[in-house]
């Protein structure tokens, strides 16, 4: 990748901590590709909102808006007494960690957040305020740690030139930086390595045509969107040689909760004999879930189905929906989950 685009990427900044302003600001990912624009969040509940919404999404991203967020609010709340202050941190914790369901990186985010109050317990609450500050600062900043190794040691599974197929988004827009699953494509663009990526559409949020298309395109990545239906000829005609996709939640068995249609991809990556990768920083790996069967399955709105991108509605009035955000790999179907320590993972 030239620097220039390099520099493209990175001028998206997915969340961000305007510490002058006590606010969180965030790039409004439902606004994309049509405009970039920027919301600026000063409440529990502008935070709250925006995760739900999915203005900011992707496992690690919900993480960092959660602990920015916390440290925001906490930095806006006025009292000095310290019982009070931990009540009110409790609330919120609770509040932003029932946004979403699925993504364990949220609720691994506000639990390190609290952590970091109980280090220091005879703290006055000035001081408490700057090390949640501190604490959200160093969550964003390992975790852009954590993407680019993820990426270095993902592409030691890939050759120059190949065909890769990735579902939703798990990119720049969902990290930090970079990515996960787009992290080694982003590396080997670096290094010319020339890969050519498919990106499935991913009904009925379309994050792939919206959000990798766009990065992928921004940083001058060979990039051809396909519809989620297509996956299976475009793997039968030879053109994909790997499959790379990120991760909500790892159960401790390598069981995978990803976006909605990712065990579909995964079964027909077995199917032609393609290996099917998971890449993902250790915080997605949840070792209290045993198997992908203790992971719960965020289920939204039937409206995502039915009208979303339509001009008009498109399927029947009253029609029943079932609309669940996420899916469940089973470890067997997954050739490597690969984090940022190594292969957490492998099947061979
Ligand atoms: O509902 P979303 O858009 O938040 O779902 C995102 C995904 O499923 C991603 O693949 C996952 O969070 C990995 S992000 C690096």
């Amino acid at each position: 990748m030239k620097q220039e685009q390099a520099n493209g990427l990175l001028r998206l900044k997915t969340v961000a901590f305007n510490e002058a302003r006590d606010a969180v600001v965030i790039l409004d990912q439902t606004q994309l590709p049509r405009r970039e624009s920027y919301l600026t969040l000063t409440t529990a509940e502008d935070v709250w909102e925006a995760i739900k919404r999915l203005k900011v999404r992707g496992a690690p991203a919900i993480g960092i808006a959660a602990a920015y967020g916390i440290a925001m609010c906490m930095r806006r709340w006025k009292g000095e007494d310290r019982a009070a202050f931990l009540a009110e941190f409790e609330r919120v914790k609770t509040y932003l960690g029932g946004a979403r369901p699925t993504a364990v990186n949220l609720t691994a985010a506000l639990e390190r957040m609290a952590r970091v109050m109980r280090r220091h317990p005879d703290a006055p609450v000035d001081e408490w305020r700057r090390l949640l500050t501190d604490e959200a600062l160093a969550i964003r900043a390992d975790d852009a740690q954590a993407c680019r190794r993820i990426g270095e040691n993902a592409l030691a599974f890939l050759r120059p030139g190949m065909g890769l197929l990735t579902h939703c988004n798990a990119g720049h827009l969902a990290v930090s930086e970079y990515g996960t699953a787009l992290s080694p494509i982003y590396l080997g663009q670096e290094r010319g390595y020339g890969f050519k990526v498919f990106a499935d559409e991913t009904r009925p949020l379309l994050q792939g045509a919206r959000l990798t298309a766009y990065e992928l395109r921004e940083a001058g990545v060979d990039v051809t969107l396909i519809c989620d239906n297509m996956a299976s000829l475009v793997m039968r005609q030879g053109w994909v040689r790997a499959v790379l996709v990120g991760c909500d939640r790892v159960a401790a068995n390598g069981d995978v909760a990803n976006k909605i249609g990712t065990s579909g991809l995964a079964i027909l990556a077995h199917h032609y004999g393609i290996p099917f990768y998971v890449l993902g920083p250790t915080s997605t790996i949840d070792t209290r879930c045993a198997t992908g069967a203790d992971i719960v399955i965020e289920e939204r709105q039937p409206e995502e189905v039915t009208e979303m991108w339509y001009a008009h509605r498109m399927a029947p009035e009253g029609i029943s929906v079932y609309n669940p955000a996420f899916d469940v790999t089973p470890h067997e179907l997954i050739r490597a989950i690969i984090t940022e320590e190594g292969v957490f993972y492998e099947n061979i």
